[in-house]
């Protein structure tokens, strides 16, 4: 991985899984690459988990990897299937083994929503306006207003 091309980035947000209650492989590879390690430290992260609805243990190996590098996690924001925890294990298989991510007459789409993913700009919104008024502490706050966690008051 090269970063010559940012590297006067002050905030990196990066996007990866869940898997198994933990940050999916690929995301830890990425925590654990040297390049990747020293590109963080002393920078912004901002960490956009997408998952089914299990995420707690994924934020917390984020946030120690973020204490490890040396980078400040100033965000931390969940796009998850809101469907009930069964079905969505049925999609989410039927996705992966199948290849099969639309509704049908008996299951609904697999994976998080059109709607949620159309409403993320409401984030960048924030988070820009967070480091504009140099803001930055209560950034979490101000996401959280958003429906970073849960989804609640994300605009439609
Ligand atoms: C093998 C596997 C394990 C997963 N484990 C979890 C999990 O522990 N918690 C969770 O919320 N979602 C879990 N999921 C759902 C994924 O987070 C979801 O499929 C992913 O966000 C979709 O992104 P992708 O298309 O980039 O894979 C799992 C998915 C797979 C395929």
């Amino acid at each position: 991985m090269e970063f010559s091309d940012i590297e006067d980035a002050e905030l990196v947000i990066i996007a990866g899984q869940s898997w198994f209650l933990s940050p999916s492989i690929p995301l830890q590879s990425f925590f654990l690459d040297g390049r990747v390690r020293s590109y963080l430290h002393n920078r912004d992260v901002i960490f956009v988990n997408a998952c089914r609805n299990m995420w707690l243990m994924t934020a917390r190996q984020i946030k120690s990897y973020t204490r490890e590098i040396g980078a400040r996690l100033v965000g931390h924001i969940v796009f998850q299937d809101n469907h009930k925890n069964l079905i969505s294990a049925l999609t989410i298989v039927r996705w992966l083994m199948f290849n099969e991510k639309g509704s049908n007459f008996l299951l609904p789409e697999a994976g998080v929503s059109k709607k949620d993913i159309d409403s993320a700009r409401c984030f960048g919104n924030v988070i820009s306006d967070a480091y504009a008024n140099n803001t930055v502490d209560n950034l979490q706050e101000e996401l959280l207003k958003k429906g970073a966690i849960g989804g609640g008051n994300r605009p439609s």
